[in-house]
């Protein structure tokens, strides 16, 4: 009789045939010009730099909370946290563990009966099991295709109580960015709709204090849902929704991932409020960014003579082969550059690529050195 885990063994099998095995990426033995993580304003990197500060500031804030946020004494910080939040995207503001907790739990909360989602086709994963769980009703609209999105609303808005589009601000895969201002005028035609911004990639990174996409386009206002996450740039850990105060409350009493999880060790909540603030006083850092991005998107574009989709700080290289992507990436690091390729089911097939990560701790030569290696890989 075959073990019961031989189903599972031939998976792996198959994902290893198709270059699509997965492993736990150890530690760099090598010092390499770091592409992979998502500290993009390299708070994370300055190590310990902040612990001193953090202790001083918030001396009683605990490594554990105990409990979930429903059932803990242990809250004060989440809650300075929150109201700090809450004045900067002028909505109240509630803490999630993660963005994946967020997202997974705010989708699934708000799909109760007469409510469809309507998704871009590129929305994150998380989005999508939360529909899943909240058996939702839903429908996607090709990337950024403001026209589809329109065919889907006018098609079918009218059938439902309430409908919710969903889409990222700074997309996690490609870097490209939603045309919030077309999101925005769309969705003041249809009178039951409203957006759902997951900022995960553009906090930090946009607007003139960080807060995201929404942000820099003068739209906080507009956005019904923001989701922001402390995990990327903000180098903490941990996520928050800013919505109304009706929706704030639906989700304390709804959103099963803030419900029935642990809630997050205060001295977590304690850090992330310390990055905001830095983070708010980073704008010279911002600018560096978007500037080292967008010379590192025209050097590709010279090397492969295709326009690069993006618009940010993650600019993807597709290979469209995942075994392509690894060789890549594997090559690239023996030239001192860190980067990971990213393969199904992360992004559809035939679009397999590596992506790079910048931050704002790279200099211009950093990128020109990236550019440099990737001229003598590709077209050699
Ligand atoms: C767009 C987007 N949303 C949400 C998440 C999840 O955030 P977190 O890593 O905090 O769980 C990610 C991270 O991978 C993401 O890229």
């Amino acid at each position: 009789m075959s073990l019961p885990t031989d189903e599972y063994a031939s998976i792996l099998r198959r994902l290893d045939e198709e270059a699509r095995l997965r492993s736990i990426p150890g530690e760099n033995e090598h010092i390499c010009t770091d592409l992979t993580s998502n500290d993009y304003l390299g708070l994370g990197a300055r190590g310990t730099e902040f612990d001193a500060e953090l202790l001083r500031r918030f001396p009683d804030a605990s490594f554990t909370s105990s409990a979930s946020r429903l059932l803990s004494r242990r809250q004060k910080h989440h809650k300075m946290l929150e109201d700090r939040l809450e004045e900067l995207y002028g909505k109240p503001a509630l803490l999630f563990n993660s963005g994946y907790h967020a997202n997974v739990g705010i989708t699934s909360a708000l799909a109760v009966p007469g409510t469809l989602f309507v998704c871009d086709k590129a929305i994150h994963a998380s989005v999508i099991d939360g529909l899943a769980v909240g058996k939702a009703d839903f429908r996607r609209f090709p990337h950024n295709d403001m026209e589809r999105l329109e065919t889907v609303l006018s098609r079918h808005a009218s059938d439902y109580r309430r409908v919710i589009i969903a889409a990222e601000s700074v997309y996690s895969m490609d870097g490209d960015t939603a045309p919030l201002q077309r999101l925005v005028e769309i969705r003041h035609r249809y009178p039951n709709a409203m957006i759902y911004l997951d900022e995960a990639h553009g906090v930090g990174v946009r607007g003139d204090k960080g807060l995201g996409l929404a942000e820099e386009c003068g739209l906080i206002g507009e956005i019904d849902i923001i989701v922001g996450t402390f995990g990327k740039a903000l180098a903490s850990s941990g996520a928050f929704v800013a919505a109304s105060g009706d929706l704030v409350r639906f989700l304390i009493n709804c959103a099963r991932p803030l419900i029935f999880s642990t809630a997050l060790p205060p001295v977590c909540a304690a850090r992330s409020l310390l990055m905001l603030e830095k983070s708010i006083c980073m704008p010279e850092e911002r600018r560096h960014l978007a500037s080292i991005s967008e010379r590192f998107r025209k050097s590709l574009k010279a090397i492969t003579g295709e326009e690069s989709v993006s618009q940010s700080q993650i600019v993807p290289l597709i290979t469209g082969d995942a075994a392509k992507a690894v060789a890549l990436a594997s090559e690239l690091r023996t030239l001192g550059f860190d980067s990971l390729p990213i393969r199904r089911p992360t992004v559809a097939p035939g679009t397999e690529r590596i992506r790079f990560s910048l931050n704002a701790s790279l200099g211009i030569r950093d990128v020109d050195s990236l550019a440099d290696a990737l001229k003598t890989l590709l077209q050699t």
